[in-house]
């Protein structure tokens, strides 16, 4: 058995999509990708049991995380750039065991993120509809939790299958509605910016840290969240002029700019409404009712609803195209691979995908689908800044023009320390849940992959 057997890749044969995309244009495909429940829904819950005003400081810390691992995303994209994302990098770096562990944890981090994000399109739903006085039966307004008497998400799940079938027919016009939606997302941001930092209470800022150090690293492990996402760029590459150069700006430029936006969103945010009360799920939208801004609060309510719909088409669209690769491969079944005649979508692989999407969705409520999300998505980083290390072994250092991890094997090491840090801080039952899916992605290996990769032949 060899478990370490390598892909070549060859970058010149495999380019043979036309390269169309600038740096703007990866900027806005990460924007819309990364920004979305993170900042519209999760900040509520956040800052209300977690971290209070110094979720600002989580923010912080996460993104100094997710920073240091956007390097190695940045050396491989700058080195490989292939469509695959990570599970390509590694299997020319450590091989196929590797490869397949790293691309299950991409499977799972963009299913559950699609489910995070359909859960809080719910909740951001939900809300606007409870400002019109309507109301769904309480069991079927969230995952399954006995004590609130929730059972199903009902408009989580419908969610879903609109984006499962949005993702079928019309992928190309999704994506390219996406540029447009990126810039309702920054008109929303910037309309909550603008009208709230005139009615910031510093007083609501006393205390800052009611949760402690502690506090803040808690939220800074549950708003990691904010910034996935980001590697949807890695899955453009071979559409993206020159890019050995525009792939890493691209990354590193959609990370600082979501950065900016969250430390501000988030600062305004807890100086508007008095931590205490922001415990709800639509908390951007809410902080402008608070202030009795209605109107407002409507226009955010309805950009938000609109633009995180972006981000699950986006990452339903990524996830479709990984189960595509990775079938492609011969590691999941063949059948997967095939493409539509007339709509040149990859069927079978979306509707797998989506059906596992909905259970999730539907079942599970948003803060452990959050954490899912994270836990799996640390799991395949740490790989990547290992695999940077492995890299330089293999491959020697990059090329005058190519993006260089600095300080390799220091800087890697740390990375791989930081998110070490953060899945520590995760709750039993996602350590829990993390270890199962871990169990069935060594089982499928193990019981097809091994033998149906294309590698045998
Ligand atoms: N970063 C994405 C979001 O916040 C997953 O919705």
């Amino acid at each position: 058995m060899n478990l370490f057997r390598k892909k070549q890749i060859n970058t010149q044969q495999s380019s043979h999509l036309s390269k169309t995309l600038k740096l703007k244009d990866l900027i806005l495909l990460g924007i819309g990708a990364v920004i979305g429940t993170g900042i519209f829904v999760v900040p509520g819950q956040a800052a209300a049991n977690l971290a209070g005003p110094g979720l600002t400081l989580s923010f912080v810390l996460a993104a100094f995380i997710v920073i240091l691992t956007g390097f190695s995303f940045a050396e491989f994209a700058s080195r490989i750039p292939v469509i695959g994302g990570a599970y390509s990098y590694m299997y020319v770096v450590f091989g196929e065991f590797i490869a397949w562990l790293t691309g299950w944890f991409l499977l799972c981090e963009y299913m559950l993120a699609v489910a995070s994000v359909a859960s809080g399109w719910s909740a951001y739903f939900q809300g606007f509809l409870s400002y019109l006085h309507l109301q769904l039966p309480q069991a079927l307004t969230a995952g399954l939790n006995l004590e609130k008497g929730t059972y199903f998400d009902l408009i989580a799940g419908l969610v879903v299958i609109l984006v499962v079938f949005w993702v079928l027919q019309e992928a190309k016009k999704a994506l390219a509605l996406n540029n447009f939606m990126v810039w309702i997302k920054f008109g929303i941001i910037a309309l909550f910016i603008v009208v709230g930092v005139f009615f910031v209470k510093p007083s609501n800022w006393q205390p800052y840290l009611p949760f402690g150090a502690e506090g803040v690293i808690d939220g800074a492990a549950l708003v990691f969240f904010a910034f996935l996402g980001f590697d949807a760029i890695a899955m453009a590459a071979e559409e993206v002029v020159e890019p050995q150069k525009t792939v890493p700006r691209g990354m590193i430029g959609a990370i600082a700019i979501s950065t900016v936006l969250y430390i501000i969103v988030t600062a305004i945010l807890t100086g508007l409404v008095p931590y205490t009360k922001l415990g709800v799920n639509d908390p951007v939208a809410f902080a402008m009712r608070f202030l009795h801004l209605d109107l407002v609060g409507s226009i955010i309510s309805i950009g938000a609803i609109l633009t995180l719909l972006t981000v699950t088409i986006s990452m339903m669209y990524s996830l479709a195209r990984l189960v595509y690769a990775i079938s492609k491969d011969g590691l999941l079944p063949i059948s997967l691979n095939k493409v539509d005649t007339k709509t040149h979508t990859p069927v079978r692989a979306t509707l797998v995908s989506g059906a596992v999407v909905f259970v999730f969705a539907t079942m599970f409520p948003l803060q452990i689908l959050a954490e899912l999300t994270n836990i799996v998505a640390l799991g395949y980083l740490i790989m990547m800044a290992l695999g940077i290390i492995r890299l330089r072994q293999v491959a020697g250092d990059p090329k005058p023009g190519e993006f260089k991890v600095p300080f390799v094997p220091i800087l890697p090491l740390i990375t791989v320390g930081f998110c070490i840090f953060l899945m520590v801080q995760l709750s039993l039952t996602t350590w829990i849940v993390f270890f199962i899916s871990l169990v069935i992605g060594l089982g499928i290996y193990f019981g097809y992959g091994y033998k149906h990769s294309t590698l045998n032949k």
